[in-house]
């Protein structure tokens, strides 16, 4: 198991064991306080929006096109730190994580 920091939506901090394996969004989807998912990973509803702490950035794979043209269309979009949890593998290099959910739309 690899460890994962998630602050959610009213701003309270969660501190998880996650299976490595798995997309980030299929980790953050059953949580309570998690991500919808609607889309259930193809790319296409931005649901699964999460903002990345700034050290832990450079350690994930790098935005293909289409998560990056998504992102740019959102209210909440942060250039450094937005991401979409369904396009980003929880490897176990990525134990120790931090996370906070985006708001809703
Ligand atoms: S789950 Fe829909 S874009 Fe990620």
């Amino acid at each position: 198991m690899a460890r994962m920091s998630i602050v959610d939506r009213d701003g309270r901090l969660h501190e998880i064991e996650a299976k490595p394996g798995l997309k980030l969004m299929e980790i953050l989807r059953e949580l309570d306080y998690g991500v919808a998912a609607i889309c259930g990973g193809l790319c296409s509803c931005a649901t699964c929006h999460v903002f990345v702490e700034e050290s832990w950035v450079a350690k994930l794979p790098k935005k293909q096109s289409d998560e990056q043209d998504l992102l740019t269309e959102l209210a909440d979009y942060n250039p450094a730190t937005s991401r979409l949890s369904c396009q980003v593998d929880f490897t176990p290099e990525l134990s120790g994580l931090r996370i906070t959910i985006a708001p809703d739309g």
